[in-house]
Parts: C-alpha cells; structure tokens; sequence
C-alpha cells in the first residue's frame, strides 16, 4: 500500500526484515494495563517466543502478503507510534472460534497506540489505512472482537466507523466471559 503522512508520522505496511520493531511493539502493548482485556496472550507467553516466531509474523504480514496486513504509524526517528494487523478471512471457511465465515471479510486484531498518542488521531488513520487493505484484497466487510469493559477501544472503534453487530463470542479472560463483534460494512 502507499504511505500517506497525516502530521508526524507515516502510515504504512510493515516489511518483513522488521520483525524486531515487530516484537517490540508487541510486547509494549502487552505490558498496557488494559492488555488482559486487549490481547489474547500475556507478556510472558509472548517475550519467551523464539526469533523466528517474530521473523514469521512479520514476514506473514508484510508489504505485497495476501493473507495479513501489519500496518504501522511511524514517528520521527522510525519510532513505531501505533499498529493494528488485519487478517483476510475468506467466505466459506470457519474463524478461529468456530463460526462460518459468509462473505470474505478483514478482521482486524492487534491495535494499539502507544499512550503518548491516543487521542491524536493516530488510531484513525491507521483504520484508515488497513481497511483500504481490506477492501483492496477482497474483503466485503471488516470486523473485529472488543472486550465489553474496553469502553476507550469501543470508542475508537466507533470512530473509525464500526457498530456492534449484536453477536457475541465466548471468550477467553475468564469464566464466563464474552467479547463483542463491531463491523463495518464496505
Ligand atoms: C484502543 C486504542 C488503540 C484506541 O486509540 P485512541 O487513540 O485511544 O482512541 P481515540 O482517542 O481515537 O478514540 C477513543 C474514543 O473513546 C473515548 N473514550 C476514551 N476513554 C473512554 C472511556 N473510558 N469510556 C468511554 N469512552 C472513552 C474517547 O473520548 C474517544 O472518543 P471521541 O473521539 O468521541 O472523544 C488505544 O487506546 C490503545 O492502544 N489502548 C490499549 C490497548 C487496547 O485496548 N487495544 C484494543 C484491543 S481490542
């Protein structure tokens, strides 16, 4: 995708040599205090991960990939301010929690904005960027999963343009906890 400059920093698609900004990234959002609602893996599990874990994460979602996209707002000096991924799921197959996949749709996992930087805009323009990715490699919808105490996370997402489509997915943070599914129809 090209990169576009709102501001002071550059949105674009990871490459695959970055995986070390990759995991850097990563592990910084894991250590958010809101990570245990966020992500799905803990600092732990994730700082343990060998370096060809990284080196195939960020190859898999690099700059001419078809299945992902890692998207990046990048700050003077090449500071990564912010990311979200987004993952083609094609019609016909079944996500990760079991369901069937009706049309080809990009869901988008792994946003986060570094503190300094929320509220700046940031987190927009990198929807921005990333369902342009979408809609540019087949998806008809876009979609992700939020947990309902992330009332910031809603917001932003709301921001970028999603609503909650009234499904729910049994998840993961403990007993008897459940995520909401926001969508954006193209
Ligand atoms: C989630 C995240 C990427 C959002 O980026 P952001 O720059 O903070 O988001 P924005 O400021 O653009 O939008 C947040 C919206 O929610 C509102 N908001 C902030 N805190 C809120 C709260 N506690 N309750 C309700 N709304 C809140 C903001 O006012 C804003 O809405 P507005 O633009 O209408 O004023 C960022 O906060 C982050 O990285 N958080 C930690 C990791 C995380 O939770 N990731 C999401 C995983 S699902």
């Amino acid at each position: 995708m090209s990169a576009s400059v709102p501001g002071d920093y550059v949105i674009r698609s990871i490459r695959a040599d970055e995986w070390p900004a990759v995991k850097e990234l990563r592990l910084r959002a894991l250590r958010d205090p809101l990570a245990h609602l966020a992500y799905l893996e803990t600092y732990d599990d994730a700082a343990a991960r060998p370096d060809s874990f990284w080196q195939e994460r960020a190859a898999g979602g690099a700059e001419g990939a078809s299945g992902a996209q890692q998207i990046v707002a990048e700050g003077p000096g090449g500071l990564w301010l912010g990311t979200l991924t987004v993952l083609v799921e094609e019609a016909g197959t079944t996500d990760w929690a079991g369901f069937p996949v009706a049309r080809t749709q990009g869901h988008v996992v792994g946003v986060f904005v570094r503190s300094e930087w929320r509220g700046s805009g940031l987190t927009k323009a990198l929807f921005a960027a990333g369902l342009e990715w979408a809609w540019a490699n087949g998806a008809e919808r876009a979609r992700l999963i939020v947990h309902p105490d992330n009332a910031r996370a809603q917001g932003a997402y709301r921001n970028a343009g999603f609503v909650p489509s009234g499904r729910t997915v049994p998840l993961v943070v403990g007993p008897g906890d459940h995520e909401l599914e926001f969508v954006l129809e193209r």
